[in-house]
C-alpha cells in the first residue's frame, strides 16, 4: 500500500506492524483482511471521535467484507473505571455469537487503554487494533502492550501487557484535536527527545511553530520517529524487566503525582503533567551535578516555549508527596528516577533523597 509508513515491533510470535498513515483511512479495511483477524469488528469509541472517524472506518471495514458493532464509552479518564469495562464486556459479550470477533480501540488514550484491557481480559484474550487518533496515543499509548483501567486507589492499577494486532496511526486525524491535547502529546515525544534521540529534540526547537500549526510533514516526522523510539524500546523490553523500557518514565514519577494530586486530568492532562516532572526530574539531575545548567535550560526552555506548563498549581505538596510514594515505580522502598546526562542519553537512580524531591517539587510551586 502506497505511502504507508511500516515499523514493526519485534517480538516473536506477537510482532506486529505499525502502520502511519496520511488520510488513508480507506487502507485499514484491507490490512486486517490480510492479517486475518477475524470478520466482525467491535469498535469502541466515544461520541466525539465516532462523529469525526467512525463513517471512514465503517466504509473500509465495510469494502473488505468485515461486519462492525459500535460500542460508545464516555469521554474521559472515567472511561478507565471498573463499572466501565464491565459494561464493555458485557456488550462485547452480547455481540460474540458465532463471530470472529475482534476490537478495534477509535480514540486517545483512554480507549486504547480501556480497549486493551477488555479484549486481554474477555475470553482469556481476543485480538486487537489500535487505531489512535490524539498524538498522545499515536506517538506513545497504542504501541507496546500496556493496558489497563484505574482503580480509587490509583491510575492503571488494574492492568495486563497485552500487545495488539496492528497500529493503524493516521496523522490527518491530529488536526481535529484542540491545541491543548496537541501540546499533551507533544510533552511524550520531548521525552523520546531528552531520553534517546537528540536529533528529534533538536527538531522540535526549530519546528515547534510548524507542529503547533499543524504541518502535516512535521508532525508525520515526530510521529514516525517516536514510534521508531518506543518499537525499539518495547522490542528490547517487552515487560520492562531488563532495565530498558524503565527510561520511558522520564518525569512520570513525579508527573503521575502531580496527576493525582489535582484529581485526574481536571487541572492537568496527563502531558501537562509529566512536562512539569521532567523539568522536576532535570533539575534533580543538575544539583546531582549528573548533568548541567545547559541541559536543564534547553528542556525547560522547550516546554515553555510550547506552552506546556513549567509551574504546579492547584496541587498543593501535601497531596504529592503522598501520591509519589503510592507510585509504582519503587523498587523494595527504595524510589527510583531517570535522569538526563545530556539531551539524548539518561541514567536511571534509585535512592534519591526525599529532601532533595521534597525541595525540588516545593520550588515548583506557584504560590
Ligand atoms: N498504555 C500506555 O502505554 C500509555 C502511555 C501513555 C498514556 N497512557 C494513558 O493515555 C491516557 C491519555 O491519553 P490521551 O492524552 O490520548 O487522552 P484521551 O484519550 O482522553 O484523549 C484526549 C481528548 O482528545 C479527544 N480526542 C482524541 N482524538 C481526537 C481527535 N482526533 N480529534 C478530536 N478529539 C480527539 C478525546 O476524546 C479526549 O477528549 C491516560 O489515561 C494515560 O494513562 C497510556
Ligand atoms: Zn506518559
Amino acid at each position: 500500500m502506497k505511502n504507508l509508513k511500516k515499523i514493526t515491533v519485534n517480538l516473536k510470535e506477537r510482532s506486529y506492524g505499525i502502520y502511519i498513515a496520511n488520510n488513508q483511512f480507506n487502507c485499514l479495511g484491507r490490512l486486517l483482511k490480510e492479517s486475518n483477524i477475524g470478520n466482525h469488528a467491535v469498535i469502541i469509541s466515544n461520541s466525539k471521535i465516532k462523529k469525526l472517524y467512525n463513517e471512514k472506518i465503517v466504509k473500509t471495514l465495510s469494502k473488505s467484507s468485515i461486519k462492525n458493532d459500535f460500542i460508545e464509552v464516555p469521554d474521559s479518564e472515567k472511561a478507565k473505571s471498573v463499572s466501565c469495562l464491565s459494561k464493555v464486556i458485557s456488550k462485547i459479550a452480547r455481540i460474540d455469537v458465532r463471530k470472529r470477533i475482534f476490537v478495534i480501540a477509535l480514540g486517545g488514550g483512554v480507549i486504547g487503554d480501556l480497549s486493551g484491557f477488555a479484549a486481554a481480559v474477555y475470553k482469556r484474550g481476543i485480538p486487537y487494533v489500535q487505531v489512535p487518533t490524539s498524538l498522545l496515543a499515536q506517538v506513545d499509548s497504542s504501541i507496546g502492550g500496556k493496558v489497563a483501567v484505574d482503580l480509587q486507589y490509583g491510575k492503571n492499577l488494574l492492568g495486563a501487557f497485552y500487545q495488539p494486532r496492528l497500529v493503524f496511526s493516521d496523522v490527518s486525524t491530529v488536526s481535529s484535536l484542540n491545541l491543548r491535547q496537541l501540546k499533551t502529546g507533544l510533552a511524550e515525544v520531548i521525552k523520546y527527545g531528552v531520553i534517546t534521540d537528540s536529533q528529534l529534540f533538536r527538531f522540535i526547537e526549530l519546528n515547534y511553530h510548524k507542529i503547533l500549526e499543524l504541518d502535516k510533514e512535521a508532525l508525520s516526522h515526530i510521529i514516525i520517529q517516536s514510534s521508531r523510539i518506543k518499537a525499539r524500546v518495547v522490542s528490547q523490553d517487552e515487560r520492562e524487566t531488563k532495565g530498558i523500557r524503565t527510561i520511558l518514565n522520564f518525569g512520570h514519577t513525579i508527573g503521575h503525582a502531580i496527576e493525582t494530586a489535582s484529581d485526574y486530568g481536571k487541572s492537568y492532562t496527563h502531558g501537562e503533567a509529566i512536562a512539569i516532572g521532567m523539568i522536576c526530574a532535570s533539575e534533580i539531575a543538575c544539583r546531582l551535578k549528573i548533568c548541567n545548567q545547559k541541559t536543564l535550560c534547553r528542556i525547560e526552555s522547550i516546554i515553555s516555549m510550547i506552552g506546556l506548563p513549567i509551574h504546579i498549581k492547584n496541587a498543593p505538596l501535601e497531596k504529592i508527596m503522598p501520591a509519589y510514594l503510592h507510585d509504582k515505580k519503587f523498587i523494595s522502598g527504595k524510589n527510583r528516577f531517570v535522569l538526563p546526562v545530556n539531551i539524548g542519553k539518561v541514567i536511571i537512580r534509585e535512592g534519591i533523597s526525599e529532601r532533595l524531591i521534597k525541595n525540588v517539587i516545593s520550588q515548583r510551586i506557584k504560590k
